[in-house]
């Protein structure tokens, strides 16, 4: 059958006249309908954790803006709290975890396998989307990537320059290892239950793999990311999958061959055209406007909206944002965005 859902058809290496589009975070706190609902909800975890309003909040985005993929909502850290981690969030912060310093917390993190009860409200969540979603829309599971997960559970929070995930990485390796490996297998399964229960595609979201340089680079974002990605496609060898890994600069290069990813995601501290000369020569980007384009609006971003597409017309290209959309943005520039990238065909 040929394939009509637009993002599939990118993912598969088509170049289209108009590329597809979705926005990271597009289910936030940006749209008044997301935050009646969060406030429904109490607060983000059980919103979360609530499967018919997390589905609901996953299609609000696409009611309101049409886009041509939909991403569960959930969290990328909810993966550390069901291995046994505690989690909350500080309002006007961010996370909260427990810390893992010590060999003594390792040990009483749980097996790869034992997450899914704790997990079982995302599957459902995804089940729903899988139903809910109108034909044309892809349905994007996600999990962070182990590196990125780590500097959260290591710190017990965010951090500017994820100093003590290095500092663990330098001074107790062994620790720091079981940390990844522990991650990568956990990502493996929880990514394969999202998958059954109907993502058509995954995204891994390596938010802090620009503080990794070198063979570190190599060792904790680029490979974990392969690891989980050859897993994946030995139990769904036609999944599409998106890699992001987030201010890798000269490591997105070769990133997609390295790892077997269908699609590299891009953040907005490379050019567009250096994203076509670099990286679109080996398959589908996504990728990079500028988020506080969101917020300020106006012929800035019709400009580089418009400048974007014309960079990446010439291969596979998924339209985004470089990173989240910001809860201060403007719904209305949201639009101006997709009315932009539709109107370009010309
Ligand atoms: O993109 C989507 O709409 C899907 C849902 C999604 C969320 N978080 C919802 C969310 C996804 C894919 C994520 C990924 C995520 N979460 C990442 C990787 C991507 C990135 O942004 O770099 C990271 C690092 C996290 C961890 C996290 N979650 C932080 C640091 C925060 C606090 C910062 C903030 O924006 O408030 C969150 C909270 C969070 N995750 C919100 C949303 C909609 C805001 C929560 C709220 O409603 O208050």
């Amino acid at each position: 059958m040929t394939q009509s859902k637009l993002l599939l058809r990118s993912l598969a290496g088509e170049k289209l006249p108009v590329p597809p589009i979705w926005m990271m975070r597009q289910a936030g706190r940006y749209l008044p309908e997301y935050r009646a609902t969060r406030a429904e909800a109490g607060d983000f975890l059980s919103l979360c954790y609530n499967s018919d309003l997390a589905t609901e909040v996953t299609l609000q985005p696409i009611r309101r803006y049409g886009f041509d993929a939909a991403i569960l909502f959930a969290d990328i850290l909810l993966v550390p709290e069901a291995l046994g981690a505690d989690l909350w969030f500080v309002t006007g912060e961010g996370p909260r975890l427990s810390t893992i310093t010590t060999q003594a917390d390792m040990n009483k993190i749980k097996g790869p396998d034992d997450i899914h009860d704790h997990l079982a409200p995302i599957y459902q969540t995804v089940r729903n989307l899988s139903s809910a979603l109108p034909n044309e829309t892809t349905l994007i599971g996600f999990a962070g990537a182990p590196w990125t997960v780590a500097t959260y559970m290591i710190a017990g929070r965010g951090t500017p320059d994820q100093g003590p995930a290095h500092k663990l990485r330098v001074e107790n390796p062994e620790l720091f290892d079981a940390v990844i490996d522990r991650l990568t297998e956990a990502t493996i399964t929880y990514l394969d239950m999202q998958v059954q229960a109907g993502a058509e595609v995954v995204k891994i979201f390596d938010s802090w793999a620009g503080s990794l340089k070198g063979d570190a680079f190599t060792k904790y974002a680029l490979e974990p990311t392969k690891r989980i990605i050859s897993a994946l496609k030995a139990k769904h060898p036609d999944l599409p999958i998106i890699a992001f890994p987030r201010e890798a600069g000269d490591g997105y290069i070769g990133f997609a061959k390295a790892t077997g990813a269908d699609c590299v995601a891009i953040d907005n501290s490379v050019s567009a055209e250096w994203v076509a000369e670099n990286v679109q020569r080996d398959g589908c980007v996504q990728g990079n406007l500028k988020s506080s384009h969101m917020v300020t609006g106006g012929q800035a971003l019709v400009d580089e909206t418009r400048a974007i597409v014309r960079a990446l017309s010439n291969g596979p290209h998924i339209f985004n944002l470089g990173h989240g959309i910001t809860p201060d943005a403007d719904p209305e520039n949201v639009q101006l965005m997709i009315d932009t990238i539709r109107e370009s065909r010309d």
